[in-house]
């Protein structure tokens, strides 16, 4: 499904089914919450192609605004839709991930539960291909903070620790002919008012008066061991 047709089946409010086959009906009341249509690239500044990112790797960019840290991962295989809910009981349908096979996702890093995310010091969140010392499984995005865990083949549902609602997931189009892919919206429990509460001094020292300002055109997509230092590995 691509994104006219996820926008407007989920706006019908008629067929979140439609989107994937194999859900029960749902009433998907929180819909995408669409910001300005940027291509992602390679550190160079050009076209990123979904093919070349590498299964099971930890990515970042920076998407909706410059501050706000966003993962993205190719699982490796296909993804489906999920029926999700935020901490608020907003629920909402994940329309699965992009690409030929539905494999690439993309969260917002912003922890769900304290807003712990990856800087370009320190990283306490990241995709464990294997699980780690106090994980569930294998493949899950895991918070060393306090050991949220979070399933990215499943829209990022909380399968363990003290999170209350998935991670924000960022919706991606992808170009089939130009093998591109486009961040367009976010979808499910946004955070990033309290995250530019809660580390504005912070934020003000590492990304400067920008780190409230929207992305627009393009963002540079890195691997989390390119963009940070040190990555907790608990
Ligand atoms: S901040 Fe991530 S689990 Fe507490």
């Amino acid at each position: 499904m691509d994104r006219r047709e996820f926008v407007e089946t989920c706006s019908t409010g008629l067929a979140c089914i439609t989107a994937s086959m194999a859900l029960p009906a749902l009433a998907a009341d929180a819909k995408p919450h669409p910001y300005a249509r940027v291509l992602l690239t390679d550190e160079r500044g050009s076209a990123l192609r979904a093919s070349q990112l590498k299964a099971q790797t930890n990515y970042v960019f920076h998407y909706p605004f410059e501050a706000t840290p966003v993962f993205l991962l190719n699982l490796g295989k296909p993804t489906q839709a999920q029926s999700l809910s935020t901490e608020g009981k907003s629920s909402y349908l994940w329309p699965g991930g992009a690409g030929p096979e539905r494999s690439i996702v993309a969260f917002s890093a912003i922890c769900a539960h304290q807003l712990v995310y990856p800087t370009q010091q320190v990283s306490f969140i990241s995709f464990r291909k294997t699980k780690a010392g106090k994980g569930l499984a294998d493949n899950l995005i895991h918070c060393c903070a306090d050991h949220s865990q979070y399933d990215p083949a499943q829209g990022a549902r909380v399968l363990g620790g003290p999170a209350r609602q998935p991670l924000c997931a960022v919706l991606l189009e992808h170009d089939p002919k130009n093998d591109t892919l486009t961040a367009w919206a976010t979808l499910g429990g946004e955070l990033f008012e309290e995250f530019f509460r809660k580390y504005e001094f912070k934020l003000s020292l590492d990304v400067g008066p920008k780190a409230k300002q929207a992305v627009h055109g393009q963002a540079a997509v890195r691997e989390l061991d390119k963009f940070c230092r040190n990555t907790i590995q608990c």
